[in-house]
């Protein structure tokens, strides 16, 4: 068991908290039924789970990885039969030992939690990078079917890690969308950063929403833009997750619990935040540390 299990964490001062456990809350045994090698990085596990079916895009469940940790991951698939998946980077321990499993293991999900993201149509921009990309996906599956027109720029820092490309192109192959695909390296696509590209569409382009997702830095940047532009944005946070039901206070960034408010945040909920947005975060023991 991880040392910051048995850490004390200092909680933060907070909004009243009213939660009631329900079967989303129950731990659930699943056992795997295949695993994909996405990238040098990333793998996708496939289960069943009837309750992971009513998920909304960017929802999150709790993953208990029997003998290391219970982590927080988003669905890349959410299907109404049950079937869902998980792609999942390799960080550190807990992911290393999830990334060890094999099919016919088990794992233990509660959830789904959180705020995904709201549904509109018209002009719409979605823009993730790395691992990101995880809870945009059901998204995408989604407007595609509502919006008039898409644009998705898509980053990674190389080839070999630009996730979803097949499963992306698959999608769009019947609907007005424009992809472009960055990577840092040029090794894909253009070479550059994600949000340059945003940054010159915004510029010449209305959009009616922007729906984003990756490292920090990016969002944060995402952020700036939307201001500037008075676009409305959906943004997905991660913040350390403990108990995902907004009682422990390891998730908080200003007064916003992420597990219970979020994950999906909009441009006015992060204009709250935005002493702490793209800098601090919370560390295992509660102290705030730079992002
Ligand atoms: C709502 C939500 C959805 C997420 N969805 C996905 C997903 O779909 N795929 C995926 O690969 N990862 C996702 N993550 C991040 C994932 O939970 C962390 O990578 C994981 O908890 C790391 O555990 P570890 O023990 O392997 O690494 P640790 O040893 O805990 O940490 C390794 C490094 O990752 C950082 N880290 C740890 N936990 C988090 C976290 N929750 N957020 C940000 N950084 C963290 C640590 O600061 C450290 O630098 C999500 C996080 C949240 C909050
Ligand atoms: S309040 Fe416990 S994880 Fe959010």
């Amino acid at each position: 068991m991880k040392g910051r299990m048995q850490t004390e964490l200092h909680l933060q001062k907070r909004s009243k908290v009213s939660t009631s456990f329900n079967a989303f809350d129950h731990l659930r045994i699943v056992r795997i039924r295949r695993v994909k090698i996405e990238s040098p990085s990333a793998k996708t596990f496939v289960f069943q789970d009837k309750l992971c079916a009513k998920a909304e895009p960017g929802q999150f469940i709790m993953v208990w990885i029997p003998g290391v940790d219970e982590i927080p991951l988003s669905l890349s698939t959410i299907t109404p039969n049950g079937r869902t998946l998980i792609t999942v980077a390799e960080v550190g321990e807990t992911t290393k030992t999830l990334h060890e499993r094999k099919r016919g293991d088990i794992l233990g999900i509660r959830g789904p939690y959180g705020k995904g993201f709201t549904l509109t149509s018209g002009n719409i921009m979605i823009i993730g990078g790395g691992t990101g990309l995880v809870p945009l996906m059901p998204l995408t599956n989604k407007l595609v079917k509502l919006s008039t027109s898409l644009t998705l720029l898509l980053g990674a820092k190389t080839k070999d890690e630009l996730l979803f490309l097949d499963r992306i192109s698959q999608t769009l192959s019947k609907v007005d969308a424009r992809v472009v695909v960055m990577t840092e390296d040029g090794s894909h696509g253009l070479k550059g950063i994600v949000t340059d590209q945003a940054e010159q569409k915004l510029a010449n382009e209305k959009f009616d929403m922007i729906y984003a997702c990756g490292p920090e830095k990016m969002m944060h940047k995402m952020f700036l833009l939307a201001e500037r532009h008075h676009t409305p944005l959906q943004t997905s946070l991660e913040r350390l997750m403990r108990c995902a039901m907004g009682l422990c206070g390891s998730c908080m960034i200003g007064n916003l619990r992420v597990c219970k408010d979020g994950p999906v945040l909009t441009r006015e909920q992060l204009r709250t935040i935005k002493k702490e947005f793209g800098k601090l975060k919370l560390d295992f023991t509660g102290r705030k540390i730079a992002v």
